[in-house]
């Protein structure tokens, strides 16, 4: 689309040995959030997410379930996919590594870095852990409970000797740390920048990156015997979704990303593998990847073993959809850790949804539909407070999108509930239901000041609750085609005399069971 600034993210593409939980639904919310944001502030947005199909993880999932792992992974798959409409993510495209488009892709990188002399033959003797997918050498190690050893992840690893391809890592520590120096921004938060300069600067081993002990996945290109590591064949998913090997088309309008959005314990993998292999092959490393902190459950680790699973789907039913979503970016500074509890949850989703945004737009509107006839009220002359508050919806946006651009989620919240306060401090100042027996014009006017801004603050919270902003948004009168950011502006503002429809609640409470009801 000419004209348009392209934005391409992307979210990991999701083992599918496991069925979706709230780490998957995070991790795809904040790039939805962001893809959303970007759409309405005019770019031409290209949001990507799939599954990643191959390696030994999911054919041992597969053999346990008793069936092949094509048949395993189309039908796991689908529970992603399903996961993503009912979380209203709004991705452009969904990948899965089993799909021909991405075996044309890894063969061609493969063959790049190959011919450029960045891949050899020898032979792996290590420790492998399957559950992580990745090669631990003994200093990482520890010892469990059994005498076993475990990977830093606390991982089971097994003793692994086999033929493999080798790519040369070791030789790309210093073009690493050059791209790390100069593009500042490229690893994020500055403190994963930091652990990942130091990793590379403690020295780099070249990577295993074939096996042969296992069947299922990517064949190396003129030796099929050998298949491809999985994480060699998972990043590479990023460039097969914008067309590679074909570098013209997508892949010269999207390349390098804008922005790979990944969980802190993949950052390893995204800000010195990926970047290498790409490198190696002659092309451009991503602009940026950002690694965000892990969810526990009501203050413990959450994992299959302990039950502790929490399935998006269970939040949905029980929160509502968008409270979930604003819950998530709201609650946790993003980038840190979170905790997920029911009290949290509920003080957000009652405290800020429903009290602070909730009754404001009740209350203005219905003032409206009992005194205004229904329809946008008067604008008078405007006085220094009502300015104020115009003023302060307005300067939101250069605001969000400083803090979208660092993914700073909950400062972006931050900054419209900084908005939706000083609305609630001027309803309560001016108290318009005094004013409509002493001063009618003056409460036509004040109430024009708040739908105002609550047109503001409707419009910059679509990307995080779509449907109860695009709810608000109706009952503000503002039609499907005047919802932009570049709508924001004094000259779209809302026009007096435009009828507006009955008023309803957007943003509902939740009540506590009665104490013993089931
Ligand atoms: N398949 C690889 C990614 C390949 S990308 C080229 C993978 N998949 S995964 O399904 O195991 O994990 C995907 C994402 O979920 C990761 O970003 C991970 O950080 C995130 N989460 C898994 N559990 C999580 C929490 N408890 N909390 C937050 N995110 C977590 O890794």
């Amino acid at each position: 689309m000419p004209g348009r600034k392209p934005y391409y993210l992307t979210t990991p593409i999701y083992y599918v040995n496991d069925k979706p939980h709230i780490g998957h639904a995070y991790t795809t919310l904040a790039c939805d959030v962001l893809a959303r944001f970007k759409r309405l502030d005019g770019f031409d947005v290209h949001f990507l997410t799939g599954t990643d199909e191959h390696g030994q993880k999911v054919e041992k999932s597969a053999q346990a379930a008793g069936i092949d792992p094509q048949s395993f992974t189309d039908e796991v798959s689908q529970n992603f996919r399903d996961l993503a409409k009912a979380m209203n993510f709004s991705n452009d495209d969904f990948i899965r590594t089993t799909e021909e488009r991405h075996t044309r892709s890894c063969q061609a990188l493969w063959r790049e870095i190959e011919t450029r002399g960045h891949i050899y033959l020898g032979s792996y003797a290590g420790w492998y852990s399957v559950r992580d997918e990745a090669f631990w050498s003994e200093d990482d190690l520890s010892t469990g409970p059994n005498g076993e050893k475990l990977a830093p992840t606390g991982a089971p690893v097994e003793w692994v000797e086999e033929p493999s391809y080798f790519f040369r890592l070791s030789a790309w520590e210093k073009p690493l740390l050059e791209y790390y120096e100069r593009n500042p921004d490229c690893v994020a938060p500055a403190s994963r920048r930091n652990e990942v300069i130091s990793f590379v600067k403690s020295g780099l081993q070249d990577l295993s990156v074939s096996r042969t002990s296992f069947g299922w996945g990517i064949p190396v290109p003129g030796d099929p015997k050998h298949i491809m590591y999985v994480w060699l064949d998972a990043l590479t998913n990023y460039i097969t979704a914008v067309g590679y090997p074909d570098v013209s088309g997508a892949y010269a309008r999207y390349w390098p990303a804008d922005l790979h959005m990944v969980g802190k314990d993949i950052l390893r993998f995204h800000a010195v593998y990926w970047p290498a292999f790409l490198m190696a092959a002659g092309l451009e490393p991503p602009k940026r990847v950002f690694a965000h902190g892990w969810w526990t459950n009501e203050g413990q680790k959450i994992s299959k073993s302990l039950g502790n699973v929490i399935d998006p789907l269970r939040l949905i039913e029980r929160y509502g959809l968008d409270q979930v979503r604003y819950f998530l970016l709201r609650e946790v500074p993003f980038g840190n850790d979170g905790d997920f509890s029911h009290r949290a949850m509920v003080n957000r989703m009652n405290g800020e949804l429903a009290n602070d945004l909730g009754n404001l737009a009740q209350r203005v509107l219905s003032m409206i539909a009992k005194n205004c006839g229904a329809a946008v009220p008067r604008r008078g002359r405007l006085t220094d407070e009502d300015q104020a508050l115009l003023d302060a919806a307005a300067a939101i946006l250069p605001k969000a999108r400083d803090l979208m651009d660092r993914q700073l989620f909950h400062e972006v919240l931050e900054t419209v509930w900084q908005v939706v306060r000083a609305a609630n401090g001027y309803v309560d100042r001016q108290a318009p239901w005094a004013l409509r027996k002493t001063d009618p014009e003056r409460m036509e006017n004040v109430l024009y000041v708040l739908v105002e801004a609550l047109r503001h603050i409707a419009i910059l919270m679509q990307p995080v609750v779509p449907n109860s902003a695009a709810r608000l948004l109706d009952q503000l009168g503002v039609s499907g085609d005047q919802r932009t950011f570049a709508h924001l502006t004094g000259a779209n503002a809302l026009s007096p005399g435009a009828p507006l429809p009955k008023p309803e609640g957007v943003f509902p409470r939740y009540v506590e069971a009665e104490e013993g009801a089931a």
